[in-house]
């Protein structure tokens, strides 16, 4: 008798909605890889900005990291010249929960370019089993345009 209260105080506060709100996860396969988003979003060389990655959809999905890696692209206005810029290299905790990773980078005095349009891309090294058996390290990317000033 004593279990039947569960449901009821379940109901009446809520939980259940909740719950089930968050088994109806929404991950279309467009987050596969993760998200990330950064603050500020207009750097000059030497600041810092906060980085904070969700791979709520990518564990979801079947995409968890092992390794996230963030450089900074040129992809407009590019002289060919202008290589990516290695930012931050992490190894992704597969236990953090929730899972975010969060951290602090710095913008190094690197090769910037007037006129340029920088995104900052997050590639996600993610592990597969291969038809021989081998587990292999595939990579993906996203990116998210980012204003770099003061150079
Ligand atoms: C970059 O700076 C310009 C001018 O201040 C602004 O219009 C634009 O929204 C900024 N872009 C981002 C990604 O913050
Ligand atoms: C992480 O992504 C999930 C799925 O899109 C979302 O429900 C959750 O609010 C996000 N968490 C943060 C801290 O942004
Ligand atoms: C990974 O996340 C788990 C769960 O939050 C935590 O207990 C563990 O210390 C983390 N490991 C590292 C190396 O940060």
């Amino acid at each position: 008798m004593h279990l039947n209260f569960v449901p009821i105080l379940a109901s009446l506060f809520g939980f259940a909605s909740l719950a089930s709100a968050q088994l109806q996860l929404f991950c279309p396969d467009a987050l596969r890889l993760g998200t990330f988003a950064f603050s500020p979003r207009t750097v000059n060389p030497g600041a810092t900005f906060t980085i904070v990655a969700n791979m709520t959809c990518a564990n979801y999905l079947g995409y968890t990291p092992t390794y996230l890696d963030y450089y900074i692209e040129d992809t407009a206005n590019n002289n060919g010249h202008e290589y990516p810029t290695l930012i931050a290299r992490r190894t992704y905790n597969q236990s953090a929960d929730p899972p975010l990773d969060i951290f602090t980078a710095v913008l190094p005095s690197g090769f910037w370019f007037a006129g340029a349009e920088y995104q900052l891309y997050m590639y996600n090294s993610y592990a597969r089993t291969a038809p021989a058996g081998d587990t292999v390290i595939l990579v993906g990317a996203v990116a998210e345009s980012i204003n770099i000033t003061g150079y």
